[in-house]
């Protein structure tokens, strides 16, 4: 009697590899010394390809031919990730600093900011940061500052990190009230043009004066009037570099931004919420 054999089914690198992450999640759930003995025996092999692997792209890449052949290779996805997985190629710049994105993203979000990559220039990076990273708090800075050692720390090839300016964007507010606020007691301001990063513009309606203040491109509408006494901030100094605002009748400083007061914690500038429409900002002052 002959016996049937079920066809084998070809293998393919996806199904290799999810084999090998299925044996390791198995191994994972070993406890003590049988789980150590696996895992050193894995790791044994590992290197012992490795070095082999070197070895070979070594040769290849010391030949013009060889070269040519290894850059073949790597096209393929499978050798290009048996290559990775041993550290013997790395992937491109753009991944990796994604990957460190990813590493520090939950700790800015975690205090409420966050961070996009945006491209790679020769040894630079640009980024853009949102939220409470953006800004010239000492927070804020602080955040920066973290992303920027995260990034050189990680990848030595990249030694600046550049933070590049948001897009013109009114402070955030929500969608509803925007809806039933409208055609009610917005107000419509200057052109977006008259007001360039590192510019501040006063304008009044009837009743209220509104300083409008442009902060790396981020627009941001104010009462125009000190917390302290009262009196107009639009005569006021604006530090594009540092951010700050400061009120030219008793000097105290403020976060263009967040309105923040520097001088004075339990002081702050009104906001009004703010909208661009066809080139023009409006505002809603309360
Ligand atoms: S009115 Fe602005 S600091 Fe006094």
């Amino acid at each position: 009697m002959q016996a049937t054999v079920a066809p084998a089914t070809e293998e393919t690198f996806e199904s290799l590899a999810q084999k090998v992450d299925e044996a390791l999640s198995v191994v994972n759930t070993i406890d003590g010394h049988v789980k150590t003995k696996a895992l050193d025996l894995k790791h044994a092999i590992e290197a012992f390809h490795k070095f082999a692997l070197t070895k070979i792209v070594q040769k290849l890449k010391a030949d013009p031919r060889g070269k040519e052949l290894l850059f073949d290779l790597v096209d393929d996805p499978s050798v290009y990730a048996m290559l990775q997985l041993h550290g013997i190629v790395k992937p491109d710049l753009s991944t990796r600093i994604n990957r460190v994105m990813d590493a520090v993203r939950p700790y800015m979000q975690s205090h409420g900011g966050d961070v996009e990559f945006v491209r790679v220039e020769g040894a630079t990076a640009f980024v853009r940061m949102h939220g409470a990273c953006n800004g010239c708090s000492q927070s804020a800075v602080t955040l920066r500052d973290g992303v920027e050692e995260a990034i050189k720390h990680n990848i030595p090839e990249i030694q600046a990190v550049e933070v590049l300016p948001n897009e013109p964007s009114p402070n955030l507010i929500q969608i509803e009230s925007l809806t039933s606020a409208k055609n009610t007691s917005w107000v419509k301001g200057p052109a977006v043009a008259e007001i360039p990063a590192g510019k501040k513009m006063r304008f009044d309606t009837e009743d209220t004066s509104i300083l409008i203040i442009n902060v790396d491109n981020r627009l941001n509408a104010y009462r125009n009037a000190c917390p302290h006494q009262g009196m107009p901030l639009d005569g006021g100094m604006l530090d594009a570099e540092s951010c700050e605002l400061t009120c030219p009748w008793h000097g105290f400083k403020f976060d263009a931004v967040t309105g923040e007061c520097f001088s004075a914690p339990q002081a702050q500038l009104e906001s009004f919420p703010l909208r661009i429409e066809d080139g023009h900002i409006w505002v809603r002052p309360n």
